[in-house]
C-alpha cells in the first residue's frame, strides 16, 4: 500500500469486520430461521464451546495428535498394534499399484471394499433392501443449509449426514441442527485429505478429533465413517474399524463434485447422473437389492440439485432411508439413549409421496397428441417411438404429477396405454419420469431430460 492513510483506513475497517462478525448465536431455532444465505453464513460465536476449541486441531488443516493430549495419545497406542503395516500411499502410487494382487483392498486404485487383512470389516456399498435408497451427504454441515435441511423436513425426509469436523466446530449450530431433525451424523475426517496418504497417526488424529467434535456439540459419538474421494485401504479400515466406526462407500455417484471438461462442476452433467441412476432405478437395476448414491451438501449448487431430483427420486424408489436404518441400526450412536427404528419400524410410518410446499409445485399442462412420428412395427422392441407434446407453464422450479389422456401414446401395437408423468422442473431443464400401463398385462416406463421449458416432446418407448 502506498498511502498510509489507506492502511489505517484498512486497519479500521479489518477490526469493524472482526467486532461485526462477533456475534453470539445460541440456539438451533434462532440459526435455522434465517433465510439469507450471507447471513446464514457469518460467523459467530457459540459460547457453551469456546472453552473446547482449543483442544481440536485448527480447523481445515489437516489434524495431527495435539500436543499434550493424552487422552488422543493413550488411544491410539491402545489401536496401534491393529493397524496393517501399509505404508501411506504417494503420488503416483496408483500408477504402479497392482490392481490384480490389490494387496491392500485400495478403493481407489480397484473399488475394493472386500479387505484382505485379518479383522477388518467390510465396507458398505450399497444397502441390502430392493427398491431402497440408502440417502446421504458429504462435507456438511454447510452453513447455508437451511433452505436444504426446509426440504427434508417438509418432505419428512431423514438422510445420513457425513460431516467434517472441521465445519462442525465452525458451524455448530448448522451441525446441533441436523441432529435435532433426526439425521444421521457420520464422519467424514476434519480436514477432508486423501487419508491413504496420511501416516496412521494423522489418519487417526483426523477421524478421532471429528468425532470429539460431533460428540461435543450433540452428545453422540458416531459409528459410521466415509473417507473423502472413497480414498480407503486395509490401513484406514482398520483405524476407523478400531474407533468403532462402520465405512460406507458408494456405488453411484451423483457427480455433484467432479469437474467437467471445463474445469468447473457442470449442473447438466449433475444432471445427467442424476437422470442415469432413476433410470437405473426404473428399469430394474434395483431389483433385488438397493442403492447408495454419493452426493453432497457443499454448496447451493448441490443441495438444490439433491431438492430438484427429490420428487423424482421418491417416484423411482419403494424407501429412500438413512443409511443405518438400511441395516437395522437401531442404536446409531455409542450412546444408549440415542435410538433408531429398524427399517420395517421406518417404512411403517414412511411418507412416500412428495409433500407440497416445498419445493414450489408448479403445474403440467397436458396438451391433446394425435400426432405421431415414425410408427414402429407392433412386435419390433425398437424403431423411432411416437412422442407427444407436454407443455410446461412455469417459471420456477418445482414437480408435478400429471396424467396423460388415455391412448395418447398413439401407440402403434393398438394396445390401450394408461399415463402417468412426475416432471420436476427448474428455470433450465425439465426431467421427467413417465410410466404407461397398458391393456394387456406389461407396464412400461421410461425416464428421460430435456432442457426444453415451454414445449417438449416425450418420447415414449414402447418395449
Ligand atoms: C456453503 O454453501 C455456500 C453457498 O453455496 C458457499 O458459499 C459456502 O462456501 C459453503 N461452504 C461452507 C463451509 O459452508
Ligand atoms: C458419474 O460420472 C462417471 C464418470 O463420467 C460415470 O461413469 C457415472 O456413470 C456417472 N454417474 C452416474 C450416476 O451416471
Ligand atoms: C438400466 O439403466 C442404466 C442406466 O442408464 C443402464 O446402465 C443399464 O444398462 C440399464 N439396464 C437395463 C437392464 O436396461
Ligand atoms: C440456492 O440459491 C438460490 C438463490 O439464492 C436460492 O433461492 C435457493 O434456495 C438456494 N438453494 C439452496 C438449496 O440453498
Ligand atoms: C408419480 O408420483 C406418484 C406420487 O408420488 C406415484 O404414485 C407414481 O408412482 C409416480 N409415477 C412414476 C412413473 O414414477
Ligand atoms: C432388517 O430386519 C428385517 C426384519 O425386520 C430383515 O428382514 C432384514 O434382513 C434386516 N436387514 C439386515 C441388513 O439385517
Amino acid at each position: 500500500m502506498r498511502n498510509p492513510n489507506m492502511f489505517t483506513t484498512a486497519v479500521v475497517l479489518a477490526s469493524l469486520l472482526s467486532v461485526a462478525s462477533a456475534i453470539d448465536r445460541t440456539t438451533v431455532a434462532e440459526q435455522s430461521a434465517i433465510s439469507d444465505p450471507a447471513e446464514q453464513c457469518t460467523t459467530y460465536n457459540f459460547p457453551p464451546i469456546e472453552e473446547e476449541i482449543p483442544k481440536f486441531p485448527q480447523v481445515f488443516t489437516k489434524a495431527t495428535i495435539l500436543e499434550n493430549d493424552d487422552v488422543a495419545r493413550a488411544k491410539f497406542e491402545e489401536i496401534s498394534s491393529k493397524i496393517p503395516d501399509i505404508a501411506p500411499k504417494k503420488e503416483g502410487d496408483i500408477d504402479n499399484y497392482d490392481t490384480d494382487q490389490d494387496s491392500d483392498c485400495w478403493w481407489t486404485a480397484t473399488l475394493c471394499t472386500q479387505p484382505k487383512a485379518k479383522d477388518v470389516l467390510a465396507d458398505i456399498s450399497l444397502v441390502p433392501e430392493p427398491q431402497t435408497l440408502g440417502y446421504g451427504f458429504d462435507d456438511g454441515p454447510n452453513c447455508s443449509h437451511n433452505a436444504f435441511y426446509d426440504h427434508l423436513t417438509a418432505q419428512k425426509q431423514k438422510a445420513t449426514m457425513f460431516f467434517i469436523g472441521s465445519n462442525v466446530l465452525t458451524w455448530p449450530l448448522q451441525a446441533k441442527r441436523a441432529m435435532d431433525d433426526g439425521h444421521e451424523i457420520c464422519v467424514h475426517t476434519w480436514s477432508h485429505p486423501q487419508m491413504t496418504t496420511l501416516s496412521n497417526e494423522d489418519a487417526f488424529a483426523e477421524i478421532y478429533y471429528s468425532m470429539q467434535a460431533i460428540k461435543l456439540l450433540t452428545g453422540a459419538t458416531p459409528t459410521c465413517f466415509r473417507p473423502p474421494f472413497g480414498d480407503i485401504d486395509d490401513r484406514i479400515r482398520a483405524i476407523s474399524n478400531s474407533l468403532g466406526l462402520t465405512n460406507i462407500l458408494w456405488q453411484f455417484d451423483t457427480n455433484d463434485s467432479v469437474p467437467g471438461p471445463s474445469g468447473e462442476v457442470e449442473e447438466a452433467n449433475i444432471q445427467k447422473s442424476y437422470l442415469n441412476f432413476i433410470e437405473a432405478a426404473n428399469n430394474g437395476t434395483f431389483s433385488t437389492r438397493g442403492a447408495i448414491l454419493l452426493a453432497h451438501e457443499t454448496n447451493n449448487l448441490t443441495m438444490q440439485q439433491a431438492i430438484n431430483f427429490y420428487p423424482q427420486l421418491r417416484a423411482a424408489f419403494k424407501h429412500i432411508v438413512p443409511i443405518g436404518v438400511a441395516f437395522n441400526k437401531t442404536q446409531p450412536y455409542v450412546e444408549q439413549d440415542f435410538k433408531f427404528p429398524d427399517f420395517a419400524k421406518y417404512i411403517e410410518t414412511e411418507v412416500t409421496t412428495v409433500q407440497n410446499g416445498t419445493p414450489s409445485t408448479g403445474t403440467i399442462g397436458t396438451t391433446s397428441s394425435t400426432q405421431s412420428s415414425v410408427v414402429s412395427p407392433a412386435s419390433s422392441t425398437s424403431g423411432t417411438p411416437p412422442s407427444i407434446p407436454i407443455s410446461i407453464s412455469t417459471a420456477s422450479s418445482g414437480s408435478a404429477q400429471a396424467a396423460l389422456p388415455t391412448g395418447s401414446d398413439n401407440s402403434p401395437d393398438g394396445l390401450v396405454r394408461k399415463m402417468t408423468v412426475n416432471a420436476s422442473f427448474t428455470p433450465k431443464g425439465v426431467g421427467f419420469i413417465m410410466s404407461s400401463q397398458n391393456d394387456g398385462n406389461g407396464a412400461e416406463s421410461l425416464s428421460l431430460s430435456s432442457t426444453a421449458v415451454v414445449l417438449v416432446p416425450v418420447v415414449l418407448l414402447l418395449l
